[in-house]
């Protein structure tokens, strides 16, 4: 049984024992596993899809809702004793009742952050390598719109896409320049969805307004120049860490590895060719 911490490159599989049949990841996302290498070795991979959608997509609200009306920012000020007086500008930010959302990646998490919206009375866009059935669409309230097009119009850019070779560095310099000046980015997908270095030049430069991370390129570590900029929500990779949900990955994980192990299917192969 894996978590995303363990690299699992086709040098650690090729080495790993024939005895070994099965990796079952406690995660929805496994980046950190060479699927191929696993399926060549005839190892199966499993993983934890649904369990974790509603609370990662609580998160991604969270980390929204924060960077937009800078709550962090808020807190560390009354903390500092620095409240004297009501000011008509005091920690002012932007509203997100009424205002365009943009996802990137509408799967699961994507469409649960999408139905929370339509609460908020938002325009949704959204962007994927497949577009939605037209019910779909029509049920979330959201419009398929080109890459471009969604980083012109979104005042949010949420991000909800697996981190895969297509994905890398899907905000970039030029992305972030097509966003508003006043446009919030919230990260709970993969770090490396993101240039991390030229998000924080946005950040520090005023080309978006603020920014939520629960994921980074390189963690634990991240680009010292967001930790210093105030308008930078950040969190340890938590965005699926409610108890209940992280007692269900945990449980789901093992009934895979169980039902392997007891010569039954388990229900989330990430590569069941292997069990043809
Ligand atoms: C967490 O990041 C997951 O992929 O489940």
């Amino acid at each position: 049984m894996t978590q995303l911490t363990d690299r699992l490159g086709a040098d650690v599989i090729g080495q790993l024992d024939s005895t070994v049949k099965i990796i079952a990841q406690v995660a929805v996302g496994y980046d950190n596993i060479d699927v191929p290498a696993a399926t060549r070795r005839g190892i199966l991979v499993t993983n934890t899809p649904g369990v974790l959608t509603e609370t990662t997509a609580d998160f991604a609200w969270a980390l929204l809702m924060a960077a937009a009306r800078r709550v962090p920012e808020a807190h560390n000020f009354v903390h500092a004793a620095k409240w004297k007086t009501w000011l008509i500008d005091l920690l002012a930010g932007q509203d997100v009742y009424g205002a365009t959302l943009g996802i990137f990646g509408m799967g699961r998490i994507g469409q649960a952050v999408a139905r929370r919206a339509r609460g908020f009375k938002m325009r949704i866009l959204y962007h994927d390598a497949v577009r939605l059935p037209a019910d779909v669409e029509q049920e979330l309230g959201a419009s398929f719109a080109s890459k471009e097009d969604l980083l012109r119009e979104a005042d949010f850019v949420s991000l909800h896409v697996p981190l895969l070779p297509e994905t890398r560095h899907l905000i970039g310099q030029a992305e972030l320049r097509m966003m508003k000046p006043s446009a919030v980015l919230v990260n709970t997908a993969r770090g490396p969805v993101v240039d991390e270095a030229a998000l924080a030049d946005a950040l520090e430069n005023g080309r978006i307004w603020s920014a939520g991370l629960d994921v980074f390129e390189r963690e634990p570590v991240i680009e010292e120049k967001l930790l210093r900029l105030p308008n930078v929500v950040v969190a340890p990779h938590i965005a699926s860490a409610s108890i209940a949900t992280r007692k269900r990955m945990s449980m789901m994980a093992a009934g895979n590895a169980a039902a392997f192990l007891n010569g039954s299917r388990p229900a989330n192969p990430v590569n069941p060719e292997v069990l043809a």
